[in-house]
Protein backbone atom coordinates (compact mmCIF):
# COMPACT_ATOMS: atom_id res chain seq x y z
CA UNK A 1 0.00 0.00 0.00
CA UNK A 2 1.60 3.30 -0.92
CA UNK A 3 2.06 6.10 1.75
CA UNK A 4 -0.11 8.36 2.70
CA UNK A 5 2.09 11.39 1.13
CA UNK A 6 2.44 9.29 -1.75
CA UNK A 7 -1.05 9.93 -2.09
CA UNK A 8 -1.14 13.16 -1.55
CA UNK A 9 1.84 13.59 -3.91
CA UNK A 10 -0.58 11.49 -6.83
CA UNK A 11 -3.52 13.51 -6.07
CA UNK A 12 -1.24 16.31 -7.36
CA UNK A 13 0.11 15.28 -9.99
CA UNK A 14 -3.70 13.86 -11.16
CA UNK A 15 -5.58 17.60 -10.29
CA UNK A 16 -2.85 18.90 -12.47
CA UNK A 17 -3.28 17.02 -15.48
CA UNK A 18 -6.62 17.83 -15.46
CA UNK A 19 -7.54 19.80 -18.06
CA UNK A 20 -11.01 20.73 -17.21
CA UNK A 21 -13.40 20.70 -14.49
CA UNK A 22 -15.08 17.56 -16.02
CA UNK A 23 -11.63 15.70 -15.77
CA UNK A 24 -10.85 17.22 -12.38
CA UNK A 25 -13.82 16.14 -10.85
CA UNK A 26 -13.37 12.21 -12.40
CA UNK A 27 -9.85 12.55 -10.66
CA UNK A 28 -11.44 13.93 -7.05
CA UNK A 29 -13.42 10.66 -7.40
CA UNK A 30 -10.78 8.23 -7.21
CA UNK A 31 -9.35 10.00 -3.92
CA UNK A 32 -12.34 11.72 -2.10
CA UNK A 33 -14.99 9.71 -3.75
CA UNK A 34 -17.25 7.04 -2.15
CA UNK A 35 -14.66 4.30 -3.32
CA UNK A 36 -11.68 6.90 -3.65
CA UNK A 37 -8.52 5.24 -2.29
CA UNK A 38 -8.57 7.87 1.06
CA UNK A 39 -11.92 7.24 2.17
CA UNK A 40 -11.12 3.71 2.07
CA UNK A 41 -8.49 3.71 4.28
CA UNK A 42 -11.02 6.64 6.35
CA UNK A 43 -13.59 3.43 6.21
CA UNK A 44 -10.49 0.73 7.30
CA UNK A 45 -10.29 2.63 10.80
CA UNK A 46 -12.86 0.20 12.03
CA UNK A 47 -10.80 -2.85 12.35
CA UNK A 48 -8.00 -1.06 14.14
CA UNK A 49 -7.48 -1.14 17.81
CA UNK A 50 -8.64 2.49 19.50
CA UNK A 51 -5.31 3.26 20.21
CA UNK A 52 -4.19 2.86 16.34
CA UNK A 53 -7.31 4.26 15.17
CA UNK A 54 -6.47 7.66 16.94
CA UNK A 55 -3.23 8.34 15.01
CA UNK A 56 -3.75 6.53 11.79
CA UNK A 57 -7.06 8.56 11.66
CA UNK A 58 -4.83 11.96 12.22
CA UNK A 59 -2.77 10.89 10.12
CA UNK A 60 -5.71 10.42 7.40
CA UNK A 61 -7.40 13.32 8.21
CA UNK A 62 -4.50 15.29 7.62
CA UNK A 63 -3.89 13.67 4.13
CA UNK A 64 -7.21 14.21 3.26
CA UNK A 65 -6.90 17.59 3.90
CA UNK A 66 -4.15 18.26 2.45
CA UNK A 67 -6.14 16.42 -1.04
CA UNK A 68 -9.09 18.88 -0.56
CA UNK A 69 -6.84 21.93 -0.39
CA UNK A 70 -4.97 20.53 -3.60
CA UNK A 71 -8.35 20.15 -5.52
CA UNK A 72 -9.57 23.94 -4.15
CA UNK A 73 -6.52 24.87 -6.02
CA UNK A 74 -6.82 23.56 -8.44
CA UNK A 75 -10.35 24.27 -9.07
CA UNK A 76 -9.65 27.77 -9.19
CA UNK A 77 -7.01 27.82 -11.31
CA UNK A 78 -9.64 26.45 -14.49
CA UNK A 79 -11.98 28.70 -13.42
CA UNK A 80 -9.73 31.88 -13.88
CA UNK A 81 -8.23 30.16 -16.94
CA UNK A 82 -11.74 29.66 -18.41
CA UNK A 83 -12.37 33.39 -17.37
CA UNK A 84 -8.91 34.85 -19.15
CA UNK A 85 -9.67 32.64 -21.97
CA UNK A 86 -12.85 33.77 -22.58
CA UNK A 87 -11.48 37.33 -22.33
CA UNK A 88 -8.67 36.90 -24.36
CA UNK A 89 -11.13 35.60 -26.96
CA UNK A 90 -13.44 38.21 -26.38
CA UNK A 91 -10.91 40.90 -26.29
CA UNK A 92 -12.89 44.29 -27.71
CA UNK A 93 -9.86 46.69 -29.62
CA UNK A 94 -11.46 49.87 -28.51
CA UNK A 95 -9.13 51.08 -31.46
CA UNK A 96 -11.36 49.65 -34.06
CA UNK A 97 -13.74 52.53 -35.66
CA UNK A 98 -17.88 51.76 -34.24
CA UNK A 99 -20.13 49.95 -36.62
CA UNK A 100 -23.23 51.61 -36.24
CA UNK A 101 -21.48 54.82 -36.72
CA UNK A 102 -25.04 55.95 -38.94
CA UNK A 103 -27.09 59.11 -38.09
CA UNK A 104 -30.42 59.43 -37.99
CA UNK A 105 -32.14 62.25 -39.81
CA UNK A 106 -35.68 64.21 -39.76
CA UNK A 107 -38.61 61.70 -41.15
CA UNK A 108 -39.90 63.21 -44.23
CA UNK A 109 -43.43 64.66 -42.89
CA UNK A 110 -41.15 66.34 -39.94
CA UNK A 111 -39.05 68.08 -43.34
CA UNK A 112 -42.19 69.35 -44.28
CA UNK A 113 -44.16 70.60 -41.15
CA UNK A 114 -40.38 72.50 -40.60
CA UNK A 115 -40.19 73.27 -44.24
CA UNK A 116 -43.91 75.14 -43.93
CA UNK A 117 -43.12 76.59 -40.76
CA UNK A 118 -40.24 78.26 -42.60
CA UNK A 119 -42.43 79.79 -45.33
CA UNK A 120 -45.13 81.04 -42.91
CA UNK A 121 -42.79 82.81 -40.62
CA UNK A 122 -40.57 84.69 -43.18
CA UNK A 123 -44.24 86.18 -44.49
CA UNK A 124 -44.91 87.16 -40.71
CA UNK A 125 -46.93 84.35 -38.68
CA UNK A 126 -46.99 83.01 -35.96
CA UNK A 127 -46.73 79.10 -35.40
CA UNK A 128 -48.62 77.56 -32.70
CA UNK A 129 -49.93 74.33 -31.38
CA UNK A 130 -52.81 72.85 -29.25
CA UNK A 131 -54.00 69.77 -27.98
CA UNK A 132 -54.61 66.50 -29.78
CA UNK A 133 -57.33 65.59 -27.69
CA UNK A 134 -60.32 68.04 -27.86
CA UNK A 135 -63.38 69.21 -26.73
CA UNK A 136 -66.74 68.39 -28.81
CA UNK A 137 -67.12 72.11 -28.82
CA UNK A 138 -63.43 73.37 -30.08
CA UNK A 139 -63.58 70.36 -32.80
CA UNK A 140 -66.83 70.91 -33.82
CA UNK A 141 -69.73 72.89 -32.58
CA UNK A 142 -67.63 76.29 -32.18
CA UNK A 143 -66.92 75.90 -36.17
CA UNK A 144 -70.36 75.58 -36.59
CA UNK A 145 -70.96 72.13 -37.03
CA UNK A 146 -74.08 71.73 -34.19
CA UNK A 147 -74.81 68.48 -32.50
CA UNK A 148 -76.58 65.73 -34.95
CA UNK A 149 -75.76 68.11 -38.48
CA UNK A 150 -74.85 65.54 -40.86
CA UNK A 151 -71.12 67.86 -41.95
CA UNK A 152 -69.95 65.96 -38.87
CA UNK A 153 -69.85 62.71 -40.71
CA UNK A 154 -67.65 64.20 -43.17
CA UNK A 155 -65.02 63.10 -40.10
CA UNK A 156 -65.02 60.05 -39.01
CA UNK A 157 -64.22 60.36 -35.08
CA UNK A 158 -62.17 58.37 -32.64
CA UNK A 159 -63.58 58.87 -29.32
CA UNK A 160 -62.59 59.26 -25.67
CA UNK A 161 -63.55 57.17 -23.05
CA UNK A 162 -63.71 60.24 -20.60
CA UNK A 163 -65.98 63.46 -20.71
CA UNK A 164 -65.46 67.10 -20.65
CA UNK A 165 -66.69 69.24 -18.67
CA UNK A 166 -69.76 69.89 -20.49
CA UNK A 167 -70.63 66.13 -19.81
CA UNK A 168 -69.50 65.32 -24.14
CA UNK A 169 -66.94 62.49 -24.90
CA UNK A 170 -63.59 63.80 -25.05
CA UNK A 171 -62.28 62.92 -28.99
CA UNK A 172 -58.89 62.85 -30.87
CA UNK A 173 -59.17 66.41 -32.94
CA UNK A 174 -60.42 65.18 -36.47
CA UNK A 175 -58.21 68.26 -38.23
CA UNK A 176 -56.42 71.51 -36.93
CA UNK A 177 -59.22 73.62 -36.85
CA UNK A 178 -60.13 73.86 -33.22
CA UNK A 179 -56.70 75.75 -33.38
CA UNK A 180 -58.27 78.46 -35.13
CA UNK A 181 -60.66 79.76 -32.31
CA UNK A 182 -58.76 78.64 -29.76
CA UNK A 183 -55.37 80.93 -30.69
CA UNK A 184 -57.76 83.83 -31.93
CA UNK A 185 -60.35 83.82 -28.49
CA UNK A 186 -57.12 84.32 -27.07
CA UNK A 187 -55.66 86.90 -29.49
CA UNK A 188 -58.74 89.07 -28.78
CA UNK A 189 -58.52 88.48 -25.12
CA UNK A 190 -54.97 90.01 -25.18
CA UNK A 191 -55.89 92.60 -27.43
CA UNK A 192 -59.60 93.50 -25.38
CA UNK A 193 -58.15 96.82 -24.57
CA UNK A 194 -56.44 98.08 -27.33
CA UNK A 195 -57.41 100.59 -29.77
CA UNK A 196 -56.95 98.28 -32.64
CA UNK A 197 -56.97 94.76 -32.67
CA UNK A 198 -53.76 93.52 -34.54
CA UNK A 199 -54.76 91.19 -37.37
CA UNK A 200 -54.57 87.07 -36.42
CA UNK A 201 -52.07 85.49 -38.56
CA UNK A 202 -50.99 82.50 -37.41
CA UNK A 203 -50.26 78.55 -38.59
CA UNK A 204 -50.72 75.44 -36.44
CA UNK A 205 -49.06 72.40 -37.46
CA UNK A 206 -50.00 68.93 -35.67
CA UNK A 207 -51.25 65.25 -35.07
CA UNK A 208 -54.64 64.98 -36.67
CA UNK A 209 -56.72 61.46 -36.53
CA UNK A 210 -59.75 59.67 -38.23
CA UNK A 211 -61.34 56.49 -39.09
CA UNK A 212 -60.07 56.53 -42.09
CA UNK A 213 -57.44 54.21 -44.40
CA UNK A 214 -56.13 53.91 -47.85
CA UNK A 215 -53.28 54.55 -49.88
CA UNK A 216 -53.67 58.53 -49.61
CA UNK A 217 -55.66 58.38 -45.97
CA UNK A 218 -54.24 57.29 -43.32
CA UNK A 219 -56.17 56.92 -39.41
CA UNK A 220 -53.09 59.53 -37.62
CA UNK A 221 -52.29 62.25 -40.18
CA UNK A 222 -50.47 65.64 -40.20
CA UNK A 223 -52.36 69.22 -40.91
CA UNK A 224 -51.09 72.67 -40.75
CA UNK A 225 -53.80 74.96 -40.41
CA UNK A 226 -53.54 78.57 -41.43
CA UNK A 227 -55.70 81.79 -40.24
CA UNK A 228 -55.35 85.54 -41.39
CA UNK A 229 -58.36 87.49 -39.86
CA UNK A 230 -58.13 91.50 -40.39
CA UNK A 231 -60.24 94.04 -42.21
CA UNK A 232 -60.56 93.41 -45.88
CA UNK A 233 -58.64 90.16 -45.50
CA UNK A 234 -60.39 88.08 -48.76
CA UNK A 235 -60.79 85.71 -50.92
CA UNK A 236 -58.10 86.76 -53.32
CA UNK A 237 -55.55 87.16 -50.23
CA UNK A 238 -56.08 83.19 -49.87
CA UNK A 239 -55.26 82.74 -53.11
CA UNK A 240 -52.25 85.26 -53.47
CA UNK A 241 -50.64 83.48 -50.21
CA UNK A 242 -51.45 80.53 -50.57
CA UNK A 243 -50.16 79.78 -54.56
CA UNK A 244 -47.52 81.76 -53.56
CA UNK A 245 -46.64 79.45 -50.60
CA UNK A 246 -46.77 76.31 -52.84
CA UNK A 247 -44.48 77.92 -55.29
CA UNK A 248 -41.78 78.67 -52.52
CA UNK A 249 -42.52 74.92 -51.07
CA UNK A 250 -41.68 73.27 -53.80
CA UNK A 251 -39.41 75.59 -55.66
CA UNK A 252 -40.92 75.86 -59.15
CA UNK A 253 -43.58 78.25 -60.64
CA UNK A 254 -44.07 75.01 -63.12
CA UNK A 255 -47.57 74.22 -61.19
CA UNK A 256 -51.10 74.75 -61.36
CA UNK A 257 -53.25 75.43 -58.75
CA UNK A 258 -57.34 74.96 -58.42
CA UNK A 259 -59.59 76.42 -55.84
CA UNK A 260 -62.41 73.75 -56.18
CA UNK A 261 -66.04 75.12 -54.84
CA UNK A 262 -66.29 73.02 -51.66
CA UNK A 263 -68.58 72.70 -48.41
CA UNK A 264 -67.02 73.02 -44.79
CA UNK A 265 -69.60 74.13 -42.24
CA UNK A 266 -66.68 76.64 -40.77
CA UNK A 267 -65.78 78.51 -43.74
CA UNK A 268 -68.11 80.74 -46.38
CA UNK A 269 -67.31 80.59 -49.63
CA UNK A 270 -65.70 76.97 -49.15
CA UNK A 271 -62.62 75.43 -51.54
CA UNK A 272 -60.19 72.51 -51.56
CA UNK A 273 -57.22 73.25 -53.31
CA UNK A 274 -55.89 70.87 -55.64
CA UNK A 275 -52.50 70.94 -57.36
CA UNK A 276 -50.52 69.25 -60.25
CA UNK A 277 -47.69 69.73 -61.59
CA UNK A 278 -46.84 71.14 -64.90
CA UNK A 279 -43.75 69.34 -65.79
CA UNK A 280 -42.03 66.71 -64.15
CA UNK A 281 -42.93 62.99 -63.63
CA UNK A 282 -46.26 63.77 -61.61
CA UNK A 283 -47.11 66.40 -64.70
CA UNK A 284 -50.71 66.73 -64.81
CA UNK A 285 -52.03 64.40 -61.49
CA UNK A 286 -54.44 67.01 -59.58
CA UNK A 287 -54.03 66.00 -55.66
CA UNK A 288 -56.44 67.89 -52.92
CA UNK A 289 -54.38 69.10 -50.42
CA UNK A 290 -56.29 71.51 -48.44
CA UNK A 291 -59.52 72.90 -47.50
CA UNK A 292 -59.85 76.40 -47.32
CA UNK A 293 -62.48 79.55 -46.95
CA UNK A 294 -63.51 82.46 -45.68
CA UNK A 295 -63.93 82.25 -42.38
CA UNK A 296 -68.07 81.92 -41.61
CA UNK A 297 -69.22 84.92 -39.61
CA UNK A 298 -70.39 82.46 -36.64
CA UNK A 299 -67.19 81.16 -36.23
CA UNK A 300 -65.76 84.70 -36.03
CA UNK A 301 -68.19 85.56 -33.36
CA UNK A 302 -67.50 81.89 -31.86
CA UNK A 303 -63.74 83.87 -31.38
CA UNK A 304 -65.03 86.88 -29.99
CA UNK A 305 -64.94 89.07 -33.16
CA UNK A 306 -66.81 91.51 -34.45
CA UNK A 307 -67.90 89.93 -37.51
CA UNK A 308 -69.12 93.18 -39.30
CA UNK A 309 -65.86 94.94 -38.91
CA UNK A 310 -63.37 91.67 -40.01
CA UNK A 311 -62.84 88.90 -42.14
CA UNK A 312 -60.52 86.85 -42.79
CA UNK A 313 -59.32 83.20 -44.69
CA UNK A 314 -58.50 80.05 -43.39
CA UNK A 315 -56.89 76.85 -44.77
CA UNK A 316 -55.96 73.02 -43.63
CA UNK A 317 -53.53 71.38 -45.16
CA UNK A 318 -52.21 67.51 -45.24
CA UNK A 319 -49.04 67.63 -44.92
CA UNK A 320 -48.28 64.17 -45.72
CA UNK A 321 -49.93 64.93 -49.28
CA UNK A 322 -47.46 67.97 -49.44
CA UNK A 323 -44.63 65.29 -48.82
CA UNK A 324 -46.06 62.88 -51.51
CA UNK A 325 -45.92 65.69 -54.03
CA UNK A 326 -42.15 66.75 -52.98
CA UNK A 327 -41.10 63.69 -53.32
CA UNK A 328 -43.52 61.45 -55.37
CA UNK A 329 -44.48 59.16 -53.52
CA UNK A 330 -47.85 57.60 -54.33
CA UNK A 331 -48.59 55.74 -50.86
CA UNK A 332 -48.91 57.70 -48.24
CA UNK A 333 -48.94 54.21 -46.15
CA UNK A 334 -44.77 54.36 -46.77
CA UNK A 335 -44.38 57.09 -44.01
CA UNK A 336 -45.64 55.07 -41.18
CA UNK A 337 -43.97 51.60 -41.70
CA UNK A 338 -41.12 52.89 -40.68
CA UNK A 339 -38.94 50.76 -43.55
CA UNK A 340 -35.01 51.92 -42.91
CA UNK A 341 -34.87 51.24 -46.88
CA UNK A 342 -37.46 53.89 -47.52
CA UNK A 343 -36.63 56.47 -44.61
CA UNK A 344 -33.20 56.37 -45.44
CA UNK A 345 -33.80 58.14 -48.91
CA UNK A 346 -34.65 61.55 -47.17
CA UNK A 347 -31.92 62.21 -44.78
CA UNK A 348 -29.32 64.53 -46.05
C1 LIG B 1 -60.45 69.72 -43.17
O1 LIG B 1 -59.95 68.97 -42.34
C2 LIG B 1 -60.73 71.14 -42.85
N1 LIG B 1 -60.54 71.36 -41.45
C3 LIG B 1 -59.82 72.01 -43.69
C4 LIG B 1 -60.18 73.46 -43.62
C5 LIG B 1 -59.50 74.30 -42.77
C6 LIG B 1 -61.18 73.97 -44.44
C7 LIG B 1 -59.81 75.62 -42.72
C8 LIG B 1 -61.49 75.29 -44.41
C9 LIG B 1 -60.82 76.12 -43.54
P1 LIG B 1 -60.41 67.97 -45.11
O2 LIG B 1 -61.17 66.91 -44.42
O3 LIG B 1 -60.63 68.13 -46.56
O4 LIG B 1 -60.66 69.40 -44.45
O5 LIG B 1 -58.84 67.71 -44.85
C10 LIG B 1 -57.88 68.67 -45.21
C11 LIG B 1 -56.67 67.97 -45.83
O6 LIG B 1 -56.13 67.03 -44.90
C12 LIG B 1 -57.00 67.18 -47.06
O7 LIG B 1 -56.96 67.99 -48.19
C13 LIG B 1 -55.87 66.15 -47.08
O8 LIG B 1 -54.71 66.74 -47.62
C14 LIG B 1 -55.62 65.93 -45.61
N2 LIG B 1 -56.28 64.71 -45.12
C15 LIG B 1 -57.56 64.53 -44.76
N3 LIG B 1 -57.79 63.29 -44.31
C16 LIG B 1 -56.60 62.66 -44.37
C17 LIG B 1 -56.14 61.35 -44.02
N4 LIG B 1 -56.95 60.44 -43.46
N5 LIG B 1 -54.85 61.03 -44.24
C18 LIG B 1 -54.00 61.96 -44.74
N6 LIG B 1 -54.34 63.20 -45.07
C19 LIG B 1 -55.63 63.56 -44.89
MG1 LIG C 1 -61.18 67.53 -48.23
Amino acid sequence: MVSLDQLVEDAKRDFAKAADSAALEDAKAQYLGKTGMLTERLKALGKLSPDERKSAGAEINLAKTAVEDALQERRQALAEGVLYSRLAAEAIDVSLPGRGQEVGSLHPVMRTWERVETIFHSIGFDVAQGPEIETDWFNFSALNSPENHPARSMQDTFYVDCNDAQGKPLLLRTHTSPMQVRYASEHVKKYANAAVMPPIKVIAPGRTYRVDSDATHSPMFHQVEGLWIGEQVSFADLKGVYTNFLRTFFETDALQVRFRPSYFPFTEPSAEIDMAFSSGKLAGRWLEISGAGQVHPKVLRNMGIDAERYTGFAFGSGLERLTMLRYGIDDLRLFFENDLRFLAQFSA
